[in-house]
């Protein structure tokens, strides 16, 4: 038998294999080249843009915990035209598509910087952040509040033809509206889940222990959490889902699969080891073979029950 065909064309976006590296655990691609082949991946999905330079939110912006990582970095960033000048060139050097995630304070905002982004050549799809809990104007501005997220999704649709993807928050109550409604206002694939907001407390100061207060939980710990919330978008939809959420090994990306998503993204995997997208490909790989699958997009869904 021939090796098994890896590809997928996720909404517009081809990509020679279903794992892409997740938005803020990658960088702009030069931190991570030297050890890694960035040709290998099947999409590089950017740190969140916008308009203008942010500074982020102040240290302590990260904290472990027993399974997993707390964040509250607040979507630092140098703006779209700085990405667009110093770190797009770089990108474009690499055989993989560029997904840029964006956000903005405003519906405005978003537009404008779709517009903007969506002027440059090179650039694959825009993913939409929605659902940042570290923010004042992310999750639930735009995120859990479902006229708003129709709101930002439309007038961002408008601005660009690039392939839009949502990445949802992790609304445990309403994630099949908030995917249908994604859909019916022009979404061409899903992204699932982002980071669970989450707390760590300094027993001695009695503190929480970022500065933020609260972040945004991610790793193995949410992997399961975000397989259920997958599961069901995947069934409420007919554009495809990325699955996102603790995904460390093959195995982890083929249950998402299963689950009903055509394609994965390794997060926080990356800080520990950066070659995770790439032995998770390998590892899918592996599992088509052994099973006598022609196609990974033979098993997208098969999930029995
Ligand atoms: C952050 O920058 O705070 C995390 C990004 C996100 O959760 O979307």
């Amino acid at each position: 038998m021939s090796a098994p065909d890896l590809s997928v064309n996720l909404g517009g976006v081809r990509m020679r294999n279903p794992v892409m590296v997740a938005s803020g655990t990658f960088g702009y691609g030069p931190e991570y080249a030297d050890l890694v082949d960035l040709n290998r991946l099947g999409a590089f999905v950017v740190k969140g843009i916008s308009l203008d330079p942010w500074r982020g939110n102040p240290p302590p912006r990260t904290v472990e915990t027993a399974s997993g990582l707390i964040n509250a970095i607040g979507l630092q960033n140098p703006g779209a035209d700085v990405f667009l000048r110093d770190h797009l060139p770089f990108l474009r050097q690499f055989d993989v598509p560029v997904i840029v995630n964006i956000w903005g304070r405003t519906v405005e905002e978003y537009a404008a910087v779709a517009e903007r982004l969506s002027a440059a050549a090179g650039l694959a799809a825009l993913e939409l952040n929605v659902s940042c809990p570290n923010i004042k104007e992310g999750r639930t501005t735009f995120g859990t509040n479902l006229p708003m997220f129709r709101r930002v999704l439309a007038a961002v649709r408008l601005k660009t033809r690039l392939p839009l993807i949502p990445k949802l928050a992790p609304d445990l109550a309403q994630i099949k509206a908030f995917a249908q409604a994604a859909e019916e206002e022009g979404a061409d694939a899903l992204s699932l889940i982002n980071s669970i907001p989450a707390l760590a407390i300094d027993i001695e100061t009695r503190r929480p222990v970022l500065a933020n207060r609260t972040g945004g939980l991610s790793g193995p710990a949410i992997k399961p959490i975000a397989l259920k919330l997958v599961w069901e978008a995947a069934q409420a939809v007919k554009i495809p889902v990325v699955g996102i959420g603790g995904i460390a090994t093959a195995a982890d990306a083929l249950e998402f699969i299963i689950a009903g998503a055509s394609a994965v993204a390794v997060g926080t995997a990356n800080f520990t080891e950066p070659t995770t997208a790439l032995t998770v490909a390998d590892g899918i790989r592996d599992y088509l073979v052994r099973h006598n699958l022609g196609t990974v997009k033979e098993l997208v869904g098969t999930i029995l029950c």
